[in-house]
């Protein structure tokens, strides 16, 4: 999953630590209705943007797994 805020871009694997399951149970939907957190739509994890880090739900304490990137003439890139 790729999240953009501003000039930043937060990419991780669309894979909740609680199960495995993919967060968007809702095809497309990663974030919490205010747009302020990752949340999944199984059992309503939720997560940092900036870090991944599950901040409540049944994984409180987890992260979701970064995926490395690079930014070269405006485009993204997966290492
Ligand atoms: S599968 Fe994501 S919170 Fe349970």
């Amino acid at each position: 999953m790729v999240i953009r805020r501003g000039h930043e871009v937060f990419v991780y694997v669309n894979a909740c630590p609680h199960t495995g399951m993919p967060l968007d149970f809702k095809p497309g939907r990663f974030l919490t209705a205010d747009g302020a957190l990752i949340q999944c739509s199984t059992h309503g994890a939720k997560f940092r943007i900036k870090d991944g880090f599950c901040v409540s739900g049944p994984c409180q304490g987890d992260s979701l797994k970064p995926v490395k990137t690079e930014i070269r003439d405006g485009h993204l890139y997966l290492l």
